[in-house]
């Protein structure tokens, strides 16, 4: 099994505009972060790649100090796309190998040629009238195969996967000649998602979350609103005035303290330091019963709901 070195703490990098990016990867480098947490759907990675390359030429730290993922976009899942993609991000990020590439989500697309559009978000012939989502018939297995490929060319150190539920991680563990060594999925006081979590560690597998803080992220999406942020509830600030640190550091410090890596995105230089702050205190085990409480099986990123508002395609995979 392999062995978890993930960062505990990385950088989210979804939604981080190409204009900020490169700065924001490098200011997050300089006051700490090791871990960066990128995709090819977030159409910043040549950005997330200058930043980084700063970094490494102002002595700031290593290549091999870092944890930098990216993850297999849907249009890719085919056998012979998958090194093609895996390739086209390492030359976007102007790296020779990633330490982790996970399959972004169960769901397969038809190709696009990068040519015609890159990255190929999730509406098939955006330009069309009634444009919508399509969905391609590629079996998870067939993905997974050639993504074992990349371990063994040496252009990926681990793989692992994305929103999967538990009923596909157990069928990936059936088959999976290399293990997946990690499982990121969206995670929050209001969606704990404590089973998928014990069934992945059973399997020694690393957990890594999405969303750490919630609502916040999807304020700007319009796909939550400002009264569902988990950090005006009553616990979380009564932990953050007992620990004397923000409700953001409580509810970031209680996604570590459960044994998650945690990946929050902020585009500021003081959110930046607040939220790898988190371990020079702890929260007790009443602190982290009574936060781990609030769940409501709240899930604001669900294609579910999105694919159906957004891409006129109804395509649920947690249900
Ligand atoms: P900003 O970039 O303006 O700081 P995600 O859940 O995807 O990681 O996104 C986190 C969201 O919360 C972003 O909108 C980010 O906005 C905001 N945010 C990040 N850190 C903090 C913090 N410490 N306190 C309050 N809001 C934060």
């Amino acid at each position: 099994m392999a062995e978890n070195k993930i960062p505990p703490v990385g950088l989210g990098l979804w939604k981080i505009s190409k204009d900020q990016c490169a700065d924001v990867v490098y200011q997050a480098i300089k006051v700490g972060y090791r871990h960066l947490d990128s995709a090819c759907d977030y159409g910043n990675e040549v950005e997330v790649g200058q930043g980084i390359a700063q970094a490494i030429k102002e002595g700031i730290c290593k290549r091999e100090e870092l944890w930098v993922t990216s993850k297999l976009w849907n249009t890719y899942h085919k056998k012979e796309h998958v090194k093609l993609a895996l390739e086209k991000t390492l030359a976007d990020l102007n790296l020779d190998y990633l330490d982790s590439y996970l399959i972004h989500f169960p769901i397969a697309q038809p190709f696009v040629p990068f040519e015609q559009r890159y990255p190929p978000e999730w509406l098939f012939e955006p330009e069309s009238e009634n444009a919508s989502m399509l969905t391609a018939p590629v079996p998870l297995y067939e993905t997974w195969q050639a993504m074992e490929a990349l371990v063994e060319d040496g252009l990926v150190k681990e793989i692992g996967v994305c929103n999967y539920n538990a009923g596909l991680l157990n069928d990936l563990m059936s088959y999976a000649k290399i293990k997946p060594s990690a499982l990121q999925i969206e995670s929050h006081p209001y969606l704990t998602q404590e089973k998928l979590i014990r069934l992945a560690k059973g399997y020694g597998i690393s957990v890594t979350t999405f969303s750490p803080l919630g609502a916040l992220s999807y304020l700007e999406l319009q796909m939550a609103d400002a009264l569902e942020s988990v950090l005006t509830q009553n616990v979380v600030i009564a932990a953050a005035k007992r620990v004397d640190r923000t409700p953001a550091q409580v509810v970031l410090r209680w996604g570590v303290q459960r044994g998650c890596a945690i990946i929050p995105k902020s585009t500021k230089l003081a959110r930046l330091k607040e939220n790898i702050a988190l371990f020079d205190f702890e929260l007790s085990e009443h602190e982290m019963e009574a936060i781990s409480s609030l769940n409501q099986n709240r899930r604001f990123n669900d294609p579910g709901e999105f694919c159906e508002a957004a891409f006129n395609t109804f395509y649920p995979i947690y249900d």
